[in-house]
């Protein structure tokens, strides 16, 4: 819908009824911004599942078919050195929650001395221009609400990694892959488990899934082809989770905490170098031209609907309804330093891991340059980069 329309329609509606209307028009600007018909018929159920009827949010399990069929091999080849490498870098890698992490440390989310996020995370300023003043105990207690809701959203995608790599798993056609994602299996189990645990024993507060990570888990989980899934999982989502862990891991104070991310961190690092590995022969090689255009449309238009859709509208609801419209929270989250920088964060991850595969064709590059994303189009791929680096990198920017 163009803004024009929807400034017409909602202008002759009350004030109330608009704010109660806009999540829908929210939710349609999404499907009317996605160019290709094919990615809208890909993301389209998955965005009424979610947006509309909100399944995630009913306080019941969700059942999501999945339609891909296990690909078996009774003769076991060696059919990847690369990914049998990272097989045997990921059993090495392998660790124990109960024995890595301080589970005994005592966290307080509202000791000023040790905060969980810094201050300036958020425009205090512009919230005051909206009406909004919040006192400096009011202020810890929204870092709070923040900083549990994002570790919610981490602990829901790693729940749909979990079953994502299971799928996966049983899907691929590499022999060396499958021996990889049996491993992956066990690290997202253990990454659900850890952010369970902190959640549950250190904040106390647990968020529904967001509507939009809804819809992307909903989406690769019922799409049937295996490279679609591995593109959205491995590359797309975990390219989000590793921006959104490393933002995280840069900012906090809290040593649980930022050892938790580290530890996490450095599985999702083997995580998104097995996606490039798995689709750069079969992007170059294997698909044709039209179908390496539709997952040409789709990157990009899931990466712009991650760029702007995580705007933590569920705290939104908990703090300000009634008092600051969505729109004017929605500028307020776009523009605030902690957004900025994990936009940063993530696209420098992802840019180059969609270089890498072959999916920033010179037909992409504009629509790339016109969102300002080809500045991080020469940075290292997730195959020159360990968990290590990764942290060593975090560390330094720090
Ligand atoms: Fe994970
Ligand atoms: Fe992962």
């Amino acid at each position: 819908m163009s803004l024009l329309l929807k400034d017409r329609l909602t202008g002759l509606l009350p004030a109330k009824m608009k704010e109660k209307l806009d999540p829908y028009f929210e939710a349609l600007s999404i499907f009317t911004e996605v160019r290709d018909p094919r990615v809208l018929g890909a993301l389209g159920p998955a965005g009424v599942r979610g947006l509309l009827l909100q399944r995630g949010k009913q306080g019941v399990p969700t059942k999501m078919p999945a339609h891909h069929s296990a690909h078996f091999d009774w003769t076991y080849p060696s059919d990847h050195a690369e990914m049998a490498d990272l097989y045997r870098r990921a059993k090495q890698g392998q660790w124990d929650s109960d024995v890595h992490l301080a589970w005994k440390t005592s966290v307080d989310p509202l000791n000023p001395e040790v905060p969980l996020l810094p201050e300036d995370y958020f425009e205090w300023a512009k919230l005051k221009e909206n009406g909004i003043h919040l006192d400096a105990r009011e202020r810890q207690q929204f870092i709070y609400s923040m900083t549990s809701w994002m570790l919610s959203q981490f602990l829901h995608g790693e729940q749909g990694a979990l079953f994502a790599a299971a799928q996966v798993t049983e899907a691929v056609q590499f022999f060396d892959g499958k021996m990889y994602g049996s491993t992956q299996v066990m690290d997202e189990g253990r990454h659900v488990e850890v952010f369970h645990r902190y959640l549950d024993e250190k904040m106390n507060k647990l968020y529904q899934i967001n509507d939009n990570l809804y819809v992307i888990i909903d989406s690769l989980m019922s799409d049937g082809r295996w490279d679609m899934k591995f593109l959205g999982m491995q590359i797309m989502v975990e390219g989000l989770a590793l921006g959104a862990f490393g933002t995280l891991y840069k900012m906090t104070k809290e040593p649980l905490l930022k050892n938790l991310l580290k530890m996490v961190i450095q599985d999702e690092a083997r995580h998104v170098h097995y996606g490039v590995l798995a689709l750069r022969e079969h992007i170059k090689k294997q698909l044709s031209e039209s179908e390496r255009r539709e997952r040409e449309d789709w990157s990009f238009e899931v990466a712009l609907l991650m760029r702007n859709r995580f705007l933590a509208y569920e705290v939104y609801e908990e703090w300000f309804e009634g008092r600051l419209s969505r729109e004017a929270w929605r500028g307020i989250m776009n523009d605030s330093p902690g957004m900025n920088e994990f936009r940063v964060t993530m696209f420098s991850r992802l840019v180059p891991n969609l270089r890498e595969i072959g999916l920033l064709t010179p037909r992409m590059i504009p629509r790339y340059e016109a969102v300002g994303l080809m500045k991080y189009f020469g940075g290292a791929a997730a195959d020159k980069i360990t968990g290590k680096g990764m942290i060593a990198e975090l560390d330094k920017a720090a």
